[in-house]
């Protein structure tokens, strides 16, 4: 397949989801904007994931124009690309633009036009649709530019143009479509994980005590792009002693200290795909009893995780099963108290393990770390919630469940400021779960070995 047929296919799939909805309409996706950073420094470019899916194109500046039409009993698609025109002086600046006369060739599409035209084309493209396509409250510009061409074609209403009467959001559409990854978006994230697995180690082998929190990074992003990932997916964590027990900590400039753990949370963006890692590891090479006792507890919920990921289950049953095992070894280490809850039973119905475990076991994982999709199922149900997702092949999902424990009278001194996570990243597979982040040894044996020569 050609590599613009995934993006032709894409599109083509999304108008056959428009004419179902409404018989035909008209789409339009921008990519992101440019952002600055401070005076005239930008930050890194980033485009927009929806509109990438759809395009395969990385420049700022382009919107794409989907119009359906009724053909028959069926549809015909018409792709337009606005994107930035040539210019051979902005080019010299700040680099090479594709341009209108090559994009069609280029990406697999049928129109491209120069984004100066946006305006104009698209009152033309949107005369005399009933549907029009946008993701709702997305952007103050595009709602500004919409609100223009609305009134443009009310203006023309003498002359018989029928302005659109309904919006629609496009963003469930698109978001269902890239909650199932196709063999193409798995095989890339693949290998971005095996590149922040192959980024881990090269940290954890790096690690002395009396080195810094961000000389750790620096480790990380040297194999990142080392192996040509693009950028990283997050701002990586790198957590030295009791910053571990802050859940959105960056690399700061603590140093890492001898009998504290470390925690790495760092993954790569590939080719528009993340990849998310969490390892956490003691930073003289050896776990002490209380971090072995809290790192296997920890593991041992991972594989519990792990065990129920698979087609069928719901999106919720690893949780489930990882806070079954987290608050079983909260008990077992006294760290919350049987006497006080009763039961295991008891102590996952009052949530007493949320002082020690406080986030989700698992998120989807795509083109965003915090990937889009629906949680939820969307059929009608009689429950008045609706049912969580039923996991499915294609799906990717992290697997990360935690213990953080801060210091307090009644917590026995050995366990403050300890704080794990564990994390790795499943592709669901027809009969279960692919992890693709295993390049990085996860046992705490496994870790201590990676870490004896050091
Ligand atoms: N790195 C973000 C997360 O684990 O969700
Ligand atoms: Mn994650
Ligand atoms: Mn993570």
């Amino acid at each position: 397949m050609n590599k613009t047929d995934i993006y032709q296919l894409r599109r083509n799939a999304l108008a056959k989801h428009i004419f179902s909805k409404t018989g035909g309409g008209i789409a339009v996706i921008a990519t992101a904007p440019e952002l600055a950073r401070n005076r005239d420094s930008d930050f890194p470019y980033r485009h927009d994931s929806d509109f990438y899916y759809l395009t395969g194109f990385e420049e700022p500046g382009a919107t794409l124009v989907m119009k359906v039409a009724r053909s028959g009993k069926s549809y015909r698609l018409e792709s337009h690309l606005f994107c930035r025109p040539k210019d051979l002086e902005r080019e010299i600046w700040d680099g090479i633009r594709l341009g209108p006369e090559a994009a069609p060739e280029i990406l697999g599409i049928e129109f491209a036009h120069s984004n100066q035209e946006l305006d104009q084309k698209l009152g033309e493209l949107l005369a005399d649709q009933d549907a029009v396509y946008v993701r709702l409250a997305e952007s103050a510009e595009l709602d500004r530019r919409i609100r223009d061409w609305m009134k443009q074609l009310r203006g023309q209403a003498r002359s018989g143009i029928n302005p659109p009467s309904e919006f629609h959001d496009i963003e469930v559409l698109i978001h269902e479509m890239r909650l199932f990854k196709d063999i193409h978006e798995i095989e890339i994230m693949r290998r971005a994980a095996a590149i922040s697995a192959r980024a881990h180690i090269r940290a954890i082998q790096a690690c002395k005590p009396g080195m810094r929190e961000y000389q750790l990074e620096a480790e990380l992003l040297h194999e990142f792009r080392n192996s040509g990932s693009q950028s990283i997916a997050y701002n990586s964590i790198v957590a030295g002693g009791a910053n571990a027990c802050i859940l959105h900590y960056r690399a700061g400039s603590t140093e890492l200290l001898s009998g504290e753990l470390c925690l790495i949370d760092a993954g790569c963006e590939l080719d528009g795909y993340a990849s998310d890692i969490t390892r956490t590891f003691p930073v003289n090479g050896k776990f002490t009893g209380p971090q072995r006792a809290l790192y296997n507890i920890t593991l041992a919920a991972q594989e519990a995780a792990i065990a129920v990921t698979k087609p069928g289950n719901t999106f919720m049953q690893p949780h489930e099963a990882a806070l079954k095992v987290l608050t079983q070894g909260l008990l077992d280490e006294k760290l919350l108290k049987l006497t006080e809850l009763g039961s295991l039973e008891n102590a996952i119905e009052t949530a007493a393990y949320r002082r020690f475990y406080m986030h989700r076991t698992s998120h989807w994982l795509g083109m965003d770390v915090h990937d889009v999709g629906s949680y939820r199922e969307s059929m009608p149900s009689s429950q008045e919630e609706k049912p969580w997702r039923i996991l499915k092949s294609g799906m990717v999902i992290t697997i990360e469940p935690g213990l953080y424990v801060r210091p307090a009278d009644d917590i026995d001194q050995a366990f403050w400021n300890i704080g794990i996570r564990i994390e790795d990243d499943a592709v669901i597979t027809e009969s279960g779960c692919e992890l693709i982040s295993r390049g990085v040894p996860v046992k705490a044996d496994e870790i201590e070995a990676l870490m004896k020569n050091n």
